[in-house]
């Protein structure tokens, strides 16, 4: 069975490419999907690709996948900041986590330079815009494999 990368995106984040483009660039979620699923073929990896605009959805997703899957990556969006339930449920899952923004949160408001959710990350990919979805695929398959060798 084809191991399996969960990549859960957060609120607005279905609006990509209309909201805010100079921030968040002009692709889609699905343009961003489509290039995942190619890598993920590449890497002979399953890909489980999410998006919800609900903090508790998002948990019950964490903890449906939490067993099951060899990584998550998330862009938790505005919840990054605000949300210590993300935190607890991805505190639950031995697979690595990235955590993942589009946009670098540092450079932007003071109240988007906290993130409850990088004490559950393994790493943490910011300011690339959707390509940083790619580099994060990317360094988790890596993790994944170097993973199964041991
Ligand atoms: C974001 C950054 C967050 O601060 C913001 O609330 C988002 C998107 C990003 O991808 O840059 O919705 O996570």
């Amino acid at each position: 069975m084809k191991k399996k990368i969960v990549v859960l995106n957060g609120p607005n984040l279905n609006l990509l490419g209309v909201r805010q483009p100079h921030i968040y660039g002009h692709d889609t979620l699905a343009d961003i999907e489509a290039r995942l699923r190619a890598r993920a073929a590449t890497h002979g990896l399953d890909l489980d690709f999410r998006q919800s605009n609900s903090e508790g959805e998002l948990v019950t997703w964490i903890q449906e996948v939490r067993e099951s899957c060899a990584g998550i990556i998330i862009n938790p969006a505005a919840y990054t900041h605000t949300s210590v339930a993300i935190l607890d449920a991805l505190l639950t899952c031995e697979a690595p986590i990235i955590e993942l923004h589009l946009s670098n949160p540092h450079t932007r408001e003071e109240f988007r330079h906290r993130s409850f959710v990088s004490a559950a990350a393994k790493g943490v990919v910011c300011g690339f815009g959707a390509y940083g979805y790619e580099l994060a695929f990317e360094g988790l398959a890596k993790l994944v494999k170097t993973a199964a060798k041991k």
